[in-house]
Parts: C-alpha cells; structure tokens; sequence
C-alpha cells in the first residue's frame, strides 16, 4: 500500500505537471502562432511595399517615355527629317534613361529609329503597350506595361539582350535545357512604355517605344530588399530579399545560393507555382526559397492582357523569427520549470505537514491500544486535524475514566463473589453441621427413652437388692458400683436427651457478665486445683443479650471445662466479654495456654461424641454448645495451635431495644437439665 504522504505527493506533482504542461503546450503554440501570423503580416506589408515600388518603376519609365514623346525635335521629326540628329539624341536619351530599348515608329507601327540597333528598321515591333497607343492615339497618354518577349524579339533589339535573358535561363541549375535564343518561346520579361508623338496638329505621326529587360537587372529587387527591408541581416544573410519570376524563373532576384551567387534562372516550387500562376492567387506563407526556409509572399505579374505572366516576390528568413519563438519558448520553459519545482516543494511540504500529525494521532492511537490510557496528542495541525486530536484526547479521557469505573467495579464483585463464597461455605458447613445433629439427636432421643427405663429399673433393682442382703459386704459393694455407674449412665441420657431433645430455650433480657461470673462462682474452685491462672477481663456497659442464662452459662461451663482439661498441668486461662460487630454483638473469648487441637481435630471437634479423652469424656460438650449458640442466633468459632493454646469465641447478637413476646415460652416443661423421665 502507497503511504498517504506519497499518495498526496504524487496527485499533487500529477495535477502540476498536467496543467503545467496543458499550459506550456498550449503557450508555446499561441507564442509560435502569434509570432509566425506577426511575420506573415509583416511579409504581407511588405509585398504591398514592392508592388508600389514596381509599379513605381513603371511609371517611371512610363513617365520618361511620355515626356520625351511631347519633345519639339520628335514633334519636328516629319519637318526637318533630320534622322542622323533624332537617333543621337534618341541614344542619348536611352542612355541617361537607363532604357535597353528605345524606338520610334510611324503612325503605323514600323519602327523608324532603333537606337540600340540603328541598322534594323522598318519592320513592324509587336508590343502590347505600342499596340495599345496605336489604337487610341487620341487620347494622348502614355501607356506602360509588364510584358514577356521572345528570344527573336529581343536579338531583334540587340543581340546583348538576348545574352542578357539567355543567361537567367543558362544559369538554372535545375531547369530543363533552355530553349534556343532565337526561338518563340517566352525569353525576357521587360517593363515597356508607349506614348504617342502627335505634330502640332495634333496629328499622330509617330509612337515613342521604351522597354527595360528585367533579366538580370537587380535595380527593381534590391531597391525592394533596400527601402523594405534596410539592408537587415541574420548571421550574415540578408533578412529580406525579393525576386522577379518570369513564369515560375527566377530572372531578378537578390535571393542568394550557397555559393553567394544570385539565384538567378532557379525555379519556384511547384506549390507555389500552381497557387499563384495556376491559379492567381497570392501565396503568404512559409516556403523554401532555393536553401532556406522564408516566410513569403507571392503575388502573379500580369501583361496588359491580364495574362499571369510572372511573380513579384518578398521574403524575409524564417530563421531569426524561429530563434525568437524558440528564446520565448525557452524563457517559457523556464518559468514554468521554476514554477513546477516551487509548486512541488510547496505541495511537499504541505503534505508532510498535514501527515505528521496524523502520524502523531496514528503513534497515539497505538499507545493507547496497548492500555497506556493516560497518552494525550499535543499537536499544532491544521483545524481539522486539531479538532481530531482534541476528541481523540477526549475519548482517551473518557475510556480512561470508564475504565477505571470498570475495574472498581470488577474489584468490588469479586469481593462480593469472595465474601459470597465464604458465607455460602459457613452455610454450608453449619447445615452440615445442623443435620448431622438433627439425625443423631432423633437417635439419641430415641436410645435415651429406650435406656431410661432399663436403667431405672436397674437402680430400683439394685436399691432392692441391697436392703435384701445388707449383712454381705462383697454385695453391698458391688451393688453400689452398679448403682454409681447407673448413676453416669443416667447422666450421659440426661445429657444426651438435653442435646436432643431440640428443646426450646427460656430466653430473656440478661447481663452477660453476671452469667459469666456465675459460672467463674462454680468452677472457681477446680480452676485454683488445677494451678491455673485466671484472668477475668469483662467490658463494662454491654448491651443485654435476650438468652437463656441457664444455657449459654451452660455453654461457658463446657468451654472453660475443655480449657482446664487441656492444660493438666496448670496454665493461664482468660475470660473476656466485649462489644463486637458494630456494638450490636457481645463476644465472649475463652482462651487457655494448654495443648491445642491437633490440625486433623479441629473440623471434627464439633462433631458429637467426638473426644480425645477416652472414657473421661463423652464427645457432646462442644455440640451440644454448637446447639444452644446456634438457637441463640449466634456464632461460636475455634482458633487452635497445638502446644501453644486455644481460643474459642463466642457471639451472641446483643437484645433488641424491645424484644416484645417470644413464641418461646412454651418450653417450660422441659428443663434442660431435668433428670431422668419418670
Ligand atoms: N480447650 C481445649 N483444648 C484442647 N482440646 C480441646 C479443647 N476443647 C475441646 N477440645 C478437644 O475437643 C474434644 C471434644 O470436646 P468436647 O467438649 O465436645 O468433648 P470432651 O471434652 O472430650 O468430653 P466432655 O465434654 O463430655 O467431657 C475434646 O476431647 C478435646 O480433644
Ligand atoms: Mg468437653
């Protein structure tokens, strides 16, 4: 799994990077577009500037043809006939006129002065401009046009001239071979003018005729590189650079080939070719021009029969407008570079930013996953994420309470469940005890009421016997021995009736310490024999039990029996009364220094007839005490060393402040300590 740190980083730097690009992309192209339709404009403005320059030039010989036809000595021509005079001056007039050819011819269009070639003459000169003059000599304008010439026509003129257009066709490097100089074929391309030569009559008596051959004459195109362009260069190359075609041949150009030569007699591509003189329509846009790439402009040349005959062209190099698109595009580039790096670091740290506190919450949450629930999250985040942390803090604080809460709660049961358990296992064991009682006190009920007459009439037969042979001493003893040991066995089935018997107490509102004292009265005096010290340590102010005196004295006779029993030899005995329970319980505590109950005794101690003293004891003292206690809803609990002594405890719940009736007072009839049944 990709972290949430990287997953942020990389959809930011994504989303960046896309738009960033989007945005270069599209820049770069409406910067190039922006930069190549400003070029084209410019071009565009610049073809206009050399038509304006070329039909200038038009006008201008135009102009000088026109002029010169309005001169007195051509209105004077069929006056003086001086032909030797008008040729010179004719010569001297092409000459300073910068023409290739000037003519004059009669109002029929023979050619009267050839001033370039004054041999030839007489024949009739077919040019659009003088055939157009002829036709509407009237209206007295000069008329100039382009116009294509043959080979023919042109040596016709003079032979200098033909060399002049043959050579545009001769220095074509790719064109087909060039036609013959002589033949029919387009060969030169020239600017003419015509203008009528009218008498002072008005009448027309001549046509003055004016061509300029523009093969090879760089004057029109550099005039155009120079006044548009200003001589601009771009790494040594002329920025701008314009070119005359006659057809789809290049005849006046400064376009330059590699080797620095004008690109004379090349051709126009055959795009170029069929858009402009195919079709007529101007071509501005990019194009390789002879060995570089131009933004450029055609536009077709036509004859005064509106015949495409040619092309005017400029253009200016692609190159420095490329290098600028390209410095743009680079400075582009560099922004946007910088701009993707800062947004990225932005981005980042951003990222790492809001990560770092949710790695701090995720480092809490584990903490407090492992129980450390006291671990708070201290950190400055955005709001959000503060506002996370301070319920994560909050629910730490509150499951920290609750679980608190929770193992008080745990505590307390299992105490609850402790003191439960404890008080079920005394139930259990004074249940235990209660039945074993119960079923060997019916027993013993019944073997007592079996034996109680048996036994009397024992003691009755033996009382007989003894008054029947009062002289026979061995008699007289024997019978007394068997009327003392029938006097135990009453004894033990007065006992045994008295424990089984489930005879109601006589209770009442009584000072336990009187009782005490009663039986300390009575036993006083075996405890001194027995070299035992005793010491009597009795609360004052004890609240007054409801109880059998008779019994419960009954029950403290029996323990402080066991004590003196227990200790043979003399020792220490104490008897104590005190508050217990809260002040609503009387304990009383009989404790001795003599030899203690055996471990494996102790839980049988309570059990009746259990007794380690052989003949001498019967085993029912202490249940017999359990009974009574029991009846007096009270608790009777044994703490025993061997050799180092015994502690019995004895509590009785103290009389309630009124204690009204008792249901048991019934029980009168049976005195616990009645004799034999009768
Ligand atoms: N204070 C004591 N010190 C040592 N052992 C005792 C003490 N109290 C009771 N015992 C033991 O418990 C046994 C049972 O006592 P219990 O009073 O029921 O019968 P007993 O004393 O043997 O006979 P009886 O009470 O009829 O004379 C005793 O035999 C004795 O072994
Ligand atoms: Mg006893």
């Amino acid at each position: 799994m990709v972290s949430l740190k990287t997953r942020l980083i990389l959809n930011f730097s994504v989303v960046i990077l896309v738009s960033t690009l989007c945005s270069v992309y599209f820049g770069v192209r409406s910067v190039g577009n922006t930069i190549v339709a400003q070029a084209q404009e410019k071009v565009r403005l610049d073809l206009n500037s050399a038509r304006e320059i070329y039909q200038n030039e038009l006008g201008q010989i135009r102009q000088t043809i026109r002029l010169t036809a309005l001169r007195f000595f051509l209105k004077d021509m069929s006056v003086t006939d001086q032909r030797a005079k008008l040729l010179t001056e004719l010569q001297q007039i092409r000459e300073r006129e910068g023409l290739d050819v000037l003519n004059l011819t009669d109002p029929a269009g023979r050619i009267v002065i050839r001033s370039r070639h004054p041999d030839v003459t007489g024949d009739v000169l077919d040019r659009q401009a003088l055939r157009q003059v002829l036709d509407d000599w009237q209206s007295d304008t000069a008329v100039a046009a382009t116009q294509v010439v043959t080979g023919t026509e042109l040596r016709q003129e003079h032979p200098d001239l033909v060399r002049q257009a043959e050579a545009t066709h001769r220095d074509a490097a790719d064109s087909l071979p060039s036609p013959a100089p002589d033949d029919d074929s387009p060969a030169g391309m020239v600017m003419s003018a015509a203008a009528p030569v009218l008498d002072y009559q008005g009448r027309l008596i001549g046509v003055l005729y004016g061509e300029k051959l523009l093969n090879r004459d760089p004057a029109i195109v550099d005039r155009i590189r120079d006044i548009v362009f200003q001589d601009q260069r771009f790494e040594g190359k002329e920025m701008g650079t314009a070119t005359i075609f006659l057809d789809d041949r290049r005849i006046a150009t400064n376009v330059r080939r590699a080797d620095g030569q004008r690109a004379i007699g090349t051709r126009v591509s055959r795009e170029v070719y069929d858009q402009v003189i195919g079709r007529g329509i101007p071509w501005i846009q990019r194009a390789l021009v002879v060995e570089d790439w131009y933004i450029t402009a055609y536009e077709p040349l036509r004859d005064l029969d509106d015949r495409i005959i040619g092309m005017l062209y400029v253009g200016i190099l692609e190159a420095p407008y490329i290098q600028l698109r390209d410095r743009v595009v680079l400075q582009f580039l560099v922004v946007a570079l910088l701009s993707v790096t800062l947004l990225i670091i932005v981005g980042y740290v951003t990222a790492v930013g809001t990560i770092k506190p949710i790695n701090t919450l995720m480092e809490a949450t584990r903490q407090v996953a492992r129980g450390d629930l006291t671990h708070r999250v201290d950190i400055s985040a955005p709001q959000e994420i503060a506002r996370l942390a301070a319920s994560f803090n909050r629910m730490t604080a509150d499951l920290e309470k609750v679980t608190a809460r929770y193992q008080e709660l745990t505590r307390s049961l299992e105490q609850r469940v402790a003191e439960r358990t404890r008080e079920l296992t005394d139930t259990q064991a004074q249940l235990h005890q209660a039945s074993k009682l119960s079923s060997l006190g019916r027993m013993a009920a019944g073997v007592a009421h079996e034996i109680n007459n048996p036994l009397t009439s024992i003691m009755i037969n033996a009382g007989l016997a003894a008054e029947e042979a009062p002289d026979d001493p061995v008699l007289q003893e024997n019978l007394r021995v068997i009327s003392e040991e029938t006097a135990r066995c009453r004894d033990i089935v007065s006992d045994l009736l008295q424990f089984a018997r489930e005879s109601r107490p006589l209770p009442r509102s009584g000072e336990i310490n009187l009782v005490l004292e009663r039986v300390v009265a009575v036993l006083r005096h075996q405890i001194a024999l027995q070299k035992v010290a005793l010491h009597l340590d009795l609360a004052a102010a004890l609240p007054p039990l409801f109880m059998d005196e008779n019994r419960i004295g009954q029950v403290v006779t029996n323990l402080i029996l066991n004590a003196l029993d227990a200790m043979p030899d003399g020792g220490e005995l104490w008897l104590a009364s005190k508050r217990a329970g809260d002040g609503q319980e009387v304990a009383i505590v009989v404790r001795d220094t003599g030899s203690g109950i055996a471990p494996e005794h102790l839980p049988r101690v309570f059990d009746p007839f259990f007794t380690t003293k052989g003949t001498r004891g019967t085993g029912l003292g202490l249940s017999v005490s359990y009974g009574i206690v029991e009846q007096h809803d009270g608790r009777i609990e044994l703490d025993s060393h061997p050799d180092r002594g015994t502690t019995v405890v004895l509590t009785l719940p103290a009389a309630a402040a009124d204690p009204g009736p008792t249901d048991v007072t019934r029980s009168d009839a049976a005195a616990p300590d009645a004799g034999l049944e009768q």
